[in-house]
């Protein structure tokens, strides 16, 4: 049988992580490439006894069909939980999503058009390049520095455009962090330029030092369209995010999702405001910082002793990633493949970018890895990148 796609079926790809994970699945292989939250956090017993509960008191309305835009308290618990800074965010204006991952794709459905401008930072998460791209946008690059985006780049690239997709939070593929100054000059930019602006935010609460940042939802509820989840916070075995939207986008996005999925699992929302709404967050998050702030300094230590002179890397504040930049001349992609040989594993930064590709670039991932790994894979990262200076 000669199968015969749709035309939009040449943009899909497999993501370049999903390959590598593969590889990396044998216990010998040291890897710095998932994305993944640390199974330590988990919290198994919580979620266990939040699931009976919920079966046992309203096991008949978990396991029915729900609400195509959400479950109501689940909805009123996060419009409440973003509501500060004189900010009031309604409960209408939240749609539940399968992980936030649907809502790039629902925004992507619901407002590019084939060849319209979408606005990426240089580099962006490849989930939402991915996600994107099936609706064939033109994708423009904004300029980025050592502090992320930078506002005034955005005017000259404006033409066209339907969103400017943004990680003001601990950035994947980065690390990086927008400061707050910037947060307030890309809302008003946005603002000014009638550009929506997309903020994209599932590590903000992995901040290791103090509160995150205000968000730039709160700054502009009405320019903003924000997106969360709950993997890296809770589990994202459950798969559950949200988007929240000006009503007058919300009601699009929820036929979408409509279209989509019907809605997400019912059982799962119930189980989730099970879970959160005494504050269970407040106990848990702490946990989650102090694994992950140990495991980064472990990392960022043992990159200042092993790795090259020429050699350059982010320091996050919260989040999981660090991204390094190589001498001009080393291409990632090629040295993964003998880094996987040496059984450690990274992601090359090229699928991070939507245009002018940066062959020397690499994410690390430290959150799966115990210090003791860590040293170690870094170590022999190292001295491999030093082979080819
Ligand atoms: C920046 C960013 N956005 C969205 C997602 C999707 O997360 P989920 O669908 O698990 O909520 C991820 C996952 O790693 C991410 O890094």
């Amino acid at each position: 049988m000669q199968w015969q796609c749709a035309e939009r079926a040449g943009q899909l790809q497999s993501s370049v992580i999903r390959e590598i994970l593969k590889v990396t699945v044998r216990p010998e292989v040291i890897s710095f490439a998932g994305g993944l939250p640390s199974p330590e956090a988990f919290p198994v017993e919580r979620m266990r006894s939040a699931f009976d509960a919920v079966l046992s008191r309203q096991g008949k309305v978990a396991l029915q069909y729900g609400p195509s835009d959400g479950y109501a308290p689940l909805r009123a618990w996060i419009a409440d939980s973003l509501s500060s800074d004189g900010a009031r965010i309604l409960p209408e204006q939240v749609l539940m999503t399968s992980g936030s991952q649907q809502a790039l794709d629902l925004l992507g459905k619901v407002l590019i058009d084939e060849g319209s401008r979408v606005l990426v930072e240089t580099p962006s998460y490849l989930g939402a390049l991915q996600a994107f791209s099936l609706y064939r946008p033109e994708f423009m690059s904004v300029p980025t520095d050592e502090h992320g985006l930078v506002p005034e780049a955005i005017a000259p690239l404006r033409q066209g455009a339907r969103l400017l997709y943004a990680l003001p939070n601990f950035q994947n593929p980065t690390g990086r962090t927008l400061p707050i100054e910037r947060r307030a000059a890309l809302v008003e930019t946005c603002a000014r330029l009638g550009l929506p602006l997309v903020e994209d935010d599932p590590y903000g609460a992995l901040s290791y030092r103090g509160e995150p940042l205000p968000k730039m939802l709160t700054m502009n509820p009405s320019g903003v369209i924000y997106m969360g989840s709950f993997s890296k916070v809770l589990t994202p075995g459950i798969r559950l995010g949200y988007v929240v939207a000006p009503l007058q986008l919300v009601g699009k996005l929820e036929q979408a999702k409509q279209a989509a999925d019907l809605h997400t699992a019912q059982l799962t929302q119930m189980v989730v405001h099970e879970v959160v709404k005494d504050g269970f967050l407040d106990e848990h998050m702490p946990t989650i910082r102090r694994l992950y702030a140990n495991q980064c300094e472990a990392m960022l230590a043992a990159l200042a002793e092993h790795f090259p002179a020429g050699t350059s890397w982010t320091r996050p504040e919260g989040g999981m990633f660090i991204w390094v930049t190589l001498s001009k001349h080393i291409d990632s992609m090629k040295l993964l493949e003998e880094a996987i040989a040496q059984n450690v594993a990274f992601v090359p930064g090229a699928p991070f970018y939507a245009n002018a590709v940066e062959h020397n670039t690499l994410r690390l991932s430290f959150v799966t890895v115990p210090p003791e790994r860590i040293r170690e894979g870094i170590a022999k990262l190292g001295k491999l990148i030093a082979s080819k200076l």
